[in-house]
């Protein structure tokens, strides 16, 4: 069996760990970076020289010259979005011409985005009183970035008038595809969205073969392509979007998004099979933070929260929504360490968190006088836990000059040492702020 020279990067939390900058900082050492999950609703903000790039569907290796940037077939491409963003990266200086895109990769369509906006609504309005009285938990809006994830996801899972990459350079089949779907959200918008205009196929079909014409360049079979590229001994680097408490097998369902974005994702989302994968990196902030609704059991809504906030820079990539802060939980990380496998940890913000007195760290949850250190397998149920903490020292220095371990003061190191022992696995990275340089190597 081919043993594994890859390396994968997932996000271990609820996402915005700093994958971006994990990617950039290894993408030189590998031949491709690919993305194989979620769609534009990922944001991976990279910094170089003080510059900074906000990537949507683009894989972050797009900024080294040279390193193929591939769209796997598990993600879901707005092709608007991403023109938009080649657009800007060439505007830039960016040379774009190693992105290529997956054939079977799935279209995120304009109707997407609005069904994603009407069912928000319609979960966000549907919260009575009458069924709270009933003992009716309503699950509620799950905040989404609106950018028609969820949708794109369900027509794929329905087939018939769910519309691929490929399909945009074949007129026939797309148009056939645009149709049926285009009865199916006609009635859908009717019911629930009722003055909304109806979806015309012939002016969608139009577009999108306007657009598979400007994309026709770099539309491929990926599987094929990176099967050739491992063949040849080179070495491919998976970039997860999203993380893995969002993902919608293993994540705090039903609030999580609706891909595979844990490292089990890579399999169907590329083609490439896990034994291919030799190291797991996993992306992890030294607290953690959450944008949109869900369980967040060690989330801080006082001056803590706050301060995390500001000095974190906590606001969406995508949305810029402000993004929900706690501290470290060590449940949910050590079980999404177990997850995907990882071999390694980043730890990144570690910078936010100087000037605390004291750090308090997640161990465990509680429920009634029982206690566990095991994650809940479901998102309402998760919502009954609450964290015990155990309480570290803080340190006052601020940290963004250290380049190495021996540079922290002792506290922080010893912040670092604790999460490694009570995950199991070393810490490999650290970042201690936004910009290349400011990464600490083990
Ligand atoms: P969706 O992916 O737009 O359907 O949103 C589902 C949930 O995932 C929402 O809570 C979003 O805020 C969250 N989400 C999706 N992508 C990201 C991400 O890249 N970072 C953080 N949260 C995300």
């Amino acid at each position: 069996m081919a043993q594994g020279t890859s390396t994968a990067v997932v996000g271990l939390q609820w996402g915005d760990e700093g994958k971006g900058k994990l990617v950039d900082l290894l993408a030189p050492a590998h031949h491709a970076v690919v993305r194989y999950n979620g769609g534009a609703n990922a944001g991976h903000s990279v910094v170089v020289r003080g510059e900074r790039f906000s990537l949507h569907l683009v894989p972050s290796g797009i900024l080294h010259p040279g390193v193929l940037a591939v769209v796997g077939n598990g993600v879901v491409v707005d092709p608007e979005k991403l023109l938009d963003e080649v657009r800007g990266l060439e505007a830039r200086g960016v040379d774009t011409s190693g992105l290529v895109l997956s054939s079977r990769a799935h279209v995120v369509m304009p109707y997407h985005k609005t069904e994603d906006a009407l069912r928000e609504e319609e979960l966000r309005t549907a919260q009575d009183s009458a069924a709270a009285g009933r003992g009716v938990l309503r699950v509620g809006e799950i905040g989404t970035t609106k950018r028609g994830i969820g949708p794109a996801y369900a027509d794929k899972a329905y087939r018939a008038s769910a519309i691929r990459v490929g399909d945009l350079l074949r007129p026939d089949v797309l148009a056939g595809k645009v149709e049926i779907a285009c009865v199916f959200k006609n009635a859908l918008f009717k019911g629930l969205g009722g003055s909304l205009p109806p979806c015309d196929p012939h002016s969608l079909t139009a577009a999108l073969l306007e657009q598979g014409e400007r994309l026709r360049a770099r539309i491929r079979d990926t599987t094929a392509l990176l099967h050739d590229m491992l063949a040849q001994g080179k070495r491919v680097l998976f970039e997860g979007g999203n993380a893995t408490l969002l993902d919608v097998d293993h994540g705090t369902y039903p609030f999580v998004t609706s891909s595979s974005c844990s490292a089990l994702g890579i399999g169907p989302g590329t083609g490439v099979p896990m034994n291919r994968i030799g190291s797991v990196l996993g992306v992890c902030k030294a607290y953690c933070t959450r944008v949109g609704a869900g369980p967040f059991p060690t989330e801080q809504i006082n001056e803590a929260g706050n301060r995390i906030r500001e000095r974190g820079r906590e606001y969406g990539t995508t949305t810029g929504r402000p993004r929900r802060t706690g501290w470290l939980d060590l449940v949910a990380l050590r079980y999404a360490v177990m997850i995907n496998g990882v071999t390694g940890i980043a730890l990144t913000m570690l910078d936010v968190l100087a000037g605390f007195d004291e750090i308090p760290v997640c161990v465990a949850y509680e429920r009634n006088g029982e206690r566990t250190d095991r994650f809940p397998p479901d998102g309402h149920d998760l919502r009954e836990w609450t964290p015990v903490y155990e309480r570290l020292p803080g340190f006052g220095q601020e940290i963004t000059g250290a380049r190495s371990r021996k540079d922290l003061p002792a506290n922080a190191a010893e912040y670092v040492a604790y999460v490694e022992r009570a995950v199991g696995v070393p810490a490999q990275i650290g970042s201690v702020g936004p910009d290349r340089e400011q990464t600490i190597h083990a």
